[in-house]
Formats: structure tokens, C-alpha cells, sequence
């Protein structure tokens, strides 16, 4: 006899974007897809976040990239990417035969080049856009999500060049996460995701140098900063009323039922994929298991942190 499921495992991001199940795998930490094609089922997976898509194709930073830390690690990529052209043309027909929805993240270094970029993606394969607002502005040289002005004003203008579902991934490295994710809100974002790394450094002391070379300083990301983008989580499910997707330092279905309780609507995984390709599928068996076993209809009844009603 087979057991009646009480759980809807679908979250609803907006503007048509209906997620299978709310555990997805976090940009720059799952390459396009294909990576993991032969080593997981991706097509469980409640969506795949692209690595950051920018105008043109992107080298990256020269090596060391990444360094490891206590419980995380941080990198400095530096975008490595094909280009935008190459994920519509090459990729993006690809998704369009999956199961899985396929967001594309878009980086960009002004508000032009991020127009384009989302202009050259309204095409099939391309479930929604995550929209990666911590790179520096070259307008005022501060990063986009640092400021909820310029923010705000990316996301309007991207807001007109897209009709795909819109998600805004906010930076953790602000004084009022809070602020920004209103300022997006009201720009017409369709959800907002939480967060990028935070700014962090390592040191060496033989050499008396920083390990990442340039700055000195990376992205830090893995259980390290759970606590801290739980806070941050909880702040922006205060904030507004939109979707939310919680991530940082996700590795066990527990972590993940914390983001459900802290107002996450989805969840990413990122970090915990380079050493268990299968994290995100496993996170995701568990917190099924978790919901049926407290008869769950769905998980945002985990929630403590209350969203504010729309005006
Ligand atoms: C190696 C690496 C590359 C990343 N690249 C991107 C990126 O291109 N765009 C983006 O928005 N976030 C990027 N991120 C941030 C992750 O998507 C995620 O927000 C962050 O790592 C926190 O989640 P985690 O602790 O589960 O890894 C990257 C993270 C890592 C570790």
C-alpha cells in the first residue's frame, strides 16, 4: 500500500517559475550542470543556480583561486565564465530538454551590460535569472548590492529586460541587509537569494602575506558562515514579502530545515558540493523525510521569523 504524501514539496519564485522541490545547488559551486551530469541525478534537484554569466568570457583570477579555512573556504574566482553568448547558444538549448530549472546568474559591471545580458537570455532553456549584485559598479566603484540606491536602480532596469522570473542575490556585506532587499523589492524583483560569501582573508605567516594574491581577500563560504546567513535570512524575511532562498554553509538536511525556520522559502547548497557532489540530493531526501515524518504540508510552516504583509 503506498503511503500518502502530506508535503508539496513546489515553492513558487514568481513570474512562472515553479520550483520542483525547494533544495537547489548554488552558483559557482555546480559549474552549468554538465559537471555533475555523471555523478548525480541532477534532475532531482529543485533548480540549478549557473555560475556567474557575465558579457564576455571571463579567465578568472591567476591560481591560488581558493584557500582553505576552519569549517570553509574562500576564493577568488574571478568570474571564470564562457560569456553570455556562449550560454545561449551552446547551453542554454540543453536546458530546454531538462527537468530541472535551469537559473541563469548574470554578473555584469554596469547597468548596460547586465541589460544586455538578460536581453540575449529571453530565450527557452532559461528558467529565471539570479542576478549577482555584488560586483563593483564602474559607475562609483562601490559594488551594486552595497548600496540600496544603485541597487535599486539595477534592478528596475532589469526588471523591463527580462520577463523571466527575476531573483536578486543579495551581498551579506552591508550594514542593513534588510535595506536593499526592500530597495530591490520595490525595483520589481520576483525573490531575492541570501547571500554571497562573505569578504574574508587568510594569512601566511612564513611569508608574511596574504594566501589569495590581488587584494588579499576572498569570498568566504561553507558551515563557517551558516549562523551569519541565518541572521541575514531572517532579517530579509522581516524586511519584505518576496520569496526567499536561503543559503550559506548548507551541508546536512537540518542546516537547510534551520534556513525554513529562519523564513527561507528554497534553499541552495554550495560549498558542501566540492567534497559530496550528492550533498544537495541527500539535503533534500532528509528534509522530505523530516516534513512527512511532522505530517508538513509545506515547509514555510516551519517559520518563526513572520514575512510583513504587502502594503
Ligand atoms: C568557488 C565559489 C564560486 C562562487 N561563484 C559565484 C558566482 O559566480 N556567482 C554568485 O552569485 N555566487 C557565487 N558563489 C557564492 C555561492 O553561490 C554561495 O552564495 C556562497 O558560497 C554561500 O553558500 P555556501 O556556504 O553553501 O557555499 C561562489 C561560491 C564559491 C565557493
Amino acid at each position: 500500500m503506498s503511503r500518502e504524501l502530506t508535503l508539496d514539496p513546489r515553492v513558487d519564485l514568481g513570474r512562472g517559475l515553479l520550483l520542483p522541490n525547494p533544495v537547489g545547488v548554488a552558483s559557482g559551486t555546480f559549474g552549468y550542470g554538465f559537471e555533475f551530469e555523471h555523478l548525480v541525478d541532477i534532475q532531482r534537484l529543485g533548480a540549478i543556480y549557473t555560475k556567474g554569466t557575465t558579457p564576455l568570457p571571463r579567465a578568472g583570477n591567476a591560481p591560488p583561486r581558493v584557500a582553505e579555512t576552519a569549517a570553509g573556504m574562500l576564493n577568488s574566482i574571478g568570474l571564470h565564465n564562457p560569456g553570455v553568448e556562449h550560454v545561449a547558444t551552446a547551453y542554454a538549448p540543453r536546458f530546454a530538454g531538462w527537468r530541472v530549472p535551469v537559473v541563469v546568474n548574470v554578473a555584469a559591471a554596469t547597468v548596460e551590460e547586465y541589460v544586455d545580458c538578460l536581453r540575449r537570455l529571453e530565450i527557452d532553456g532559461v528558467a529565471g535569472i539570479e542576478l549577482n549584485i555584488s560586483c563593483p559598479n564602474i559607475a562609483n566603484g562601490l559594488d551594486f548590492g552595497r548600496d540600496a540606491a544603485a541597487a535599486g536602480r539595477l534592478v528596475q532596469a532589469c526588471r523591463a529586460a527580462t520577463s523571466r522570473c527575476l531573483i536578486v542575490k543579495l551581498s551579506p556585506n552591508v550594514t542593513d541587509i534588510g535595506a536593499v532587499a526592500r530597495a530591490v523589492e520595490a525595483a520589481g524583483a520576483d525573490a531575492v537569494s541570501a547571500v554571497n560569501t562573505y569578504i574574508g582573508m587568510k594569512v601566511n605567516l612564513g611569508s608574511g602575506r596574504p594566501v589569495l594574491p590581488g587584494r588579499g581577500t576572498g569570498g568566504l563560504s561553507g558551515p563557517a558562515i551558516k549562523p551569519l546567513a541565518l541572521a541575514a535570512v531572517a532579517a530579509v524575511r522581516a524586511a519584505v514579502s518576496l520569496p526567499v532562498v536561503g543559503v550559506g554553509g548548507i551541508a546536512e538536511p537540518a542546516d537547510a530545515l534551520e534556513f525554513f525556520v529562519a523564513g527561507a522559502d528554497a534553499v541552495q547548497v554550495g560549498t558542501a558540493n566540492f567534497t559530496e557532489p550528492g550533498a544537495a540530493i541527500r539535503v533534500l531526501d532528509g528534509v522530505v523525510a523530516y516534513a512527512e515524518a511532522h505530517r508538513l504540508g509545506r515547509l514555510t510552516e516551519l517559520r518563526a521569523v513572520p514575512a510583513p504583509q504587502p502594503a
